[in-house]
């Protein structure tokens, strides 16, 4: 049967992503994208998309109950998907006000017009950082679902708060739930504020790159797809209430990453410059995906090394597009490096 699919964040980096693998992956299945189109949005993002007679978009917040509302009456959606969310820590360090309110109470509107309007399933889109950190002395230690939740950041922490929100809804209204935790994504579409395309696209310009601090935190980067196929698993196989790990073991530190890039385009490491670090950097992240391998037989596909080169190969090709982000975040970069000097 025909089912329809609310992707919230659609015109985001993971979130996109993921409407392009259901319109490819699911081609009977209709595809609606809510999103309010924050400055992480490009609109050009979707203009494939936007083409496919099985995509609506709704240009349209979270946080707007009524508008929300309207729409589930009019789609009737079977899954919802939540990817929406204010997503770079930096900019919930230095303002925490729109991530507790689209992340927590955003969330909260959705899962009430689930309530209200009845559906199969409600997936949360989350993040490894609502465990915190690890020591980068015990590479033995990693991230088990099991694991506290223990968060550094206003980001992290809006996250981890919409999590238990999520699992409160589950054992009190019976909310068909899953969660799925993820660690840093990477690939074509990512918004130049993160490490990666931020790296790519300064160093093309041959502008400095802001390392924060000793550039020894540790990562663990998976190819945005790999996540993808991750989060259909588990709304296709995974038990209801339950929460699953999303990861591949490709730990790096950032200093590593940085290096990486400049070689592929022919950059020298002079332009490599320590700049202060973050307030409450976490060391390092760490995934044990075993239960999503176990019980979904999801397992990521790119490796880093391919993932890395064809992520750097779609951004030389994308220039325009990175140009077009670029020119709507223009204050925060002035904003964010000014005080790290
Ligand atoms: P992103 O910032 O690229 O995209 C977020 C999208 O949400 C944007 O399109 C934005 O316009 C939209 N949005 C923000 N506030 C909204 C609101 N109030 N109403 C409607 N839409 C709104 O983020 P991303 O990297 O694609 O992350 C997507 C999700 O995945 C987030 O929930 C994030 O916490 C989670 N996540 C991200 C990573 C990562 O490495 N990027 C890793 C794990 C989990
Ligand atoms: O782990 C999943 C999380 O990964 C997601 O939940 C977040 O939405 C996503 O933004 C990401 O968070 P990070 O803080 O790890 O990503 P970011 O790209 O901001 O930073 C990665 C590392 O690079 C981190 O150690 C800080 C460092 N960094 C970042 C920037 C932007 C720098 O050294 N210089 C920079 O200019």
């Amino acid at each position: 049967m025909r089912k329809t699919f609310l992707v919230t964040g659609g015109t985001g980096f993971i979130g996109n992503c993921f409407c392009k693998l259901l319109l490819a992956e699911r081609p009977d299945d209709k595809v609606i994208n809510v999103d309010v189109c924050t400055y992480a949005a490009n609109p050009s993002t979707i203009r494939e998309e936007l083409k496919n007679p099985n995509y609506k978009f709704y240009k349209t917040d979270i946080r707007n109950r009524e508008e929300i509302y309207k729409i589930f009456e009019e789609e009737k959606p079977d899954t919802v998907v939540n990817f929406a969310a204010e997503s770079h820590v930096d900019r919930s360090i230095l303002d925490p006000e729109a991530f507790l309110t689209t992340n927590i109470l955003g969330t909260a509107v959705l899962m009430d017009a689930c309530r209200k309007y009845g559906i199969d399933r409600y997936h949360q889109v989350s993040t490894d950082e609502v465990y915190g950190d690890l020591p980068l002395d015990r590479p033995d230690l990693f991230f088990h679902e099991d694991t506290p939740l223990h968060t550094s950041s206003p980001y992290s922490t809006s996250k981890a708060s919409a999590d238990l929100l999520v699992l409160a809804y589950y054992r009190t209204y019976g909310l068909p739930v899953t969660i799925s935790r993820c660690s840093n994504n990477y690939g074509p579409y990512q918004f130049p504020e993160k490490l990666i395309p931020l790296m790519i696209s300064k160093a093309s310009h041959d502008e400095s790159l802001p390392v924060y601090g000793e550039g020894l935190n540790v990562r663990d980067w998976l190819y945005v797809k790999d996540h993808c196929y991750g989060i259909l698993a588990v709304i296709e196989k995974g038990r209801i209430g339950e929460v699953y790990n999303l990861g591949g073991h490709n730990e790096r530190n950032n200093l590593y990453i940085v290096k990486r890039i400049l070689t592929e385009l022919g950059k020298p490491e002079s332009l490599i410059t320590h700049v202060a670090d973050r307030h409450g950097h976490d060391q390092r992240y760490a995934i044990d995906p075993a239960k999503a391998m176990a019980e979904l037989g999801w397992q990521p596909t790119t490796t880093f090394e391919d993932g890395i080169k064809r992520t750097i190969e779609w951004y030389r090709e994308n220039q325009w597009w990175l140009d077009e982000c670029n020119a709507s975040n223009r204050e925060w970069l002035k904003k964010n490096y000014a005080e790290r000097k």
